[in-house]
């Protein structure tokens, strides 16, 4: 049973409800969560001696150019080569440049968004990140709308999309790229072989359709500088998540992160069954064993990180 109070022994429910709030259902607990600003430069400052989010958001066009090599980050011995559409859709100058944010809100994935009713509090943040395109439209009570950044992994074009089978599926796609207007589409490109062809779909529809979004395509080196970073706090994991990575990005430009969506169990705090995805039917065991992933121990860190008020974990229902 996960308890997500500060001290369970002795402080009331932080977040969620713990079991002091449960004997007094009827009472509203006073949330224990304040900003700690004095860790969150300090973790800022420790990210910064590892990556530098406002380069390593994204390759830039003065990098490279149409025709160079790149070595996949995990598949090593597969290349690819820089296509022109890719070049095409490289930004100048990084998507973040000089950006700073009172507040940001990390939208994870895991179904414990459903019956949050935390929509309105994630869109009144300054900065909304979500991932791999997640559908928002009839989730809007409890995943809200606004989107700032949103991430795609390749394999989202097939498990969402149907690696676009027919025009059903490419008009779904283009729906929800259409409805990004403005915003930034992080597409880790450069890191498994397995993602070439997907990647090049989406860049062909954006440019065929001039549609309004900013691209970003991940440095080669983000993903090994953000697990440094957490290897050097003790925190083992294999391979950053999403939302780790987005979290440790965010560290950069957001005075105050508030997550939500991250939950990597099947059950909540009163033993209710939790979905993997807030919005299809992907199960726990997809990401078991065989997967780089150890979100229970990503999870972990971030509890504590909420504890000492570096960030705020929302895990419960929003007031
Ligand atoms: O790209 P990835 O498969 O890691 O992510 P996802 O399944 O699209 O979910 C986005 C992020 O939400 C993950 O990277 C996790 O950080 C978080 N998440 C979680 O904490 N618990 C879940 N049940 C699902 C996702």
């Amino acid at each position: 049973r996960m308890d997500l109070s500060i001290n369970s022994s002795s402080s009331p429910a932080v977040v969620g409800r713990s079991n002091e709030s449960m004997k007094h259902q009827d009472r509203p607990v006073p949330s224990q969560w304040s900003h700690n600003q004095t860790l969150s430069l300090k973790i800022r400052k420790h990210v910064l001696k590892f990556l530098d989010a406002e380069k390593d958001i994204s390759v830039l066009k003065g990098t490279l150019k149409p025709g160079d090599i790149i070595h996949y980050v995990f598949d090593r011995d597969s290349t690819m080569n820089v296509s022109q559409n890719l070049y095409a859709l490289l930004p100048r100058t990084s998507p973040l440049k000089g950006k700073h944010f009172r507040t940001c809100a990390i939208v994870g994935n895991s179904g414990i968004l459903l019956n949050s009713g935390c929509g309105k509090e994630i869109d009144a943040h300054s900065f909304v990140i979500r991932c791999n395109l997640a559908p928002v439209q009839e989730y809007t009570q409890d995943v809200g709308t606004k989107t700032d950044l949103v991430t795609m992994n390749p394999s989202v074009i097939q498990r969402a999309f149907e690696d676009l089978a027919n025009d059903t599926w490419r008009e779904k796609l283009l729906q929800r790229l259409h409805s990004l207007n403005g915003s930034i589409l992080w597409i880790p490109a450069f890191m498994a072989k397995g993602g070439k062809e997907r990647v090049e779909w989406v860049n062909e529809l954006i440019l065929k359709h001039h549609i309004n979004i900013r691209t970003a395509y991940p440095s080669l080196r983000l993903l090994h500088a953000v697990r440094g970073y957490w290897l050097t706090n003790k925190v083992y994991i294999k391979r950053p998540t999403t939302g780790l990575l987005m979290y440790t990005l965010a560290t950069r430009f957001c005075n105050r992160i508030y997550l939500y969506g991250f939950w990597p169990f099947p059950r909540d705090q009163d033993q209710n069954p939790v979905k993997y995805h807030y919005y299809d039917s992907l199960k726990y065991g997809y990401m078991s064993q065989a997967s780089p992933h150890t979100m229970p121990l990503e999870f972990k860190a971030l509890k504590a990180l909420h504890q000492q008020g570096a960030l705020k974990l929302t895990v419960g229902q929003c007031d």
